[in-house]
């Protein structure tokens, strides 16, 4: 055979063998992509469906809670029950329920039990930004409805701090009108909530601890916040918060649901007993 004849048969086999390979190479890839593309798609829908898994278990979770909450409420409490149980609570929040007047801890005494058991579920749910409380709330729920009912009620019936933490003093006027057109409604001309709609009271409660509320439901930290409430509070600036903030902080409880002195110390505890700082006095 002619030489040159045979370079080129060689040649164009070569090339022929070229094409069919790419062509192998690019059926193959096409191939590869479509069962990429089948693979995503199921791993897309294997992440919805269990998304919607995700979802209808929490929801599932949170009727339960609904229903531990409602359930609470309609029960009969044992108030020595309720305060044995106060006792893992009683290192941060004080014998008392006044918290701490640096607003590191709320106070607890006097609020309406609707309220003490729902914050308490929106904790148990992850929907406040409440880490050191989880561990507490878990093993309550753990006990099921009853202690829901007995701690509550202990809680809701301790007299209230007598001297709580203020704000600065500033501005207080312009406070009052933000209040008066934005939080009254809810809240009540004095700060006393409604127990039935599950406002809470927020008066007598510490500045800080009322600021960083209003900061953070601002945020969208506090994920149970009233939708209404949280869409006003969004449209506030953090100098109007601290304003409205300071006025709440001045807000007095009703006499009759106040301890008698600030020196009252709950009798259902030893005098030792260890806890948060209670002295407000360098906020007076
Ligand atoms: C380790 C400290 C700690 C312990 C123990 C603790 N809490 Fe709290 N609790 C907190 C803190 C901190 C907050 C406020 C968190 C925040 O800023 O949102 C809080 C908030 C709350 C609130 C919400 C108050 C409100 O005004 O919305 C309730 C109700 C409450 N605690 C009840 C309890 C009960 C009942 C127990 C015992 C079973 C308990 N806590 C034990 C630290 C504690
Ligand atoms: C539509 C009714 C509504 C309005 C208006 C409203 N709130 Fe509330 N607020 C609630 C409810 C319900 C809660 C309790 C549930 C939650 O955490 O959102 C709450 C919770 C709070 C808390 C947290 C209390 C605690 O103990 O942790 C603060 C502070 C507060 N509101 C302040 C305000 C201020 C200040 C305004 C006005 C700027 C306002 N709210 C307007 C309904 C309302």
């Amino acid at each position: 055979m002619n030489y040159l004849l045979f370079l080129k048969i060689n040649k164009t086999k070569s090339i022929l063998n070229l094409l069919c390979l790419s062509m192998v190479f690019f059926v193959s890839n096409a191939a590869q992509a479509e069962s990429n593309a089948a693979q995503a798609e199921s791993n897309a829908a294997q992440a919805e469906s269990e998304a919607e898994s995700d979802k209808a278990e929490s929801e599932a979770e949170s009727d339960k809670i609904d229903n531990l909450v409602n359930e609470a409420l309609n029960g009969i409490p044992d108030l020595e029950k309720g305060k044995a149980l106060y006792r893992n609570c009683a290192a941060c929040h004080t014998p008392e329920g006044w918290g701490s007047p640096s607003g590191r801890f709320p106070q607890i005494a006097g609020q309406h039990q609707t309220v003490l058991l729902k914050q308490l579920a929106d904790i148990r749910m992850g929907n406040r930004d409440n880490p050191t409380m989880i561990p507490f709330t878990n093993s309550l729920f753990a006990r099921g409805t009853q202690a829901l009912t007995d701690i509550s009620a202990y809680i809701t019936q301790l007299p209230m701090v007598p001297h709580n933490s203020i704000g600065r003093g500033m501005r207080l006027e312009e406070g009052k009108q933000l209040y008066a057109d934005n939080c009254k409604k809810c809240h009540g001309d004095n700060g006393e909530g409604e127990a039935e709609k599950f406002y809470p009271r927020i008066h007598g409660q510490h500045f800080d601890y009322v600021l960083r509320q209003l900061q953070w439901i601002k945020e969208g930290r506090r994920r149970n916040a009233d939708k209404k409430m949280t869409k006003q509070i969004k449209k506030f600036s953090y100098d109007q918060l601290f304003i409205i903030a300071d006025y709440v902080s001045r807000l007095r409880p009703d006499k009759s649901l106040v301890a008698e002195t600030h020196d009252w110390r709950n009798p259902d505890f030893r005098p030792g007993f260890m806890t948060a700082p209670r002295a407000v006095d360098r906020y007076r």
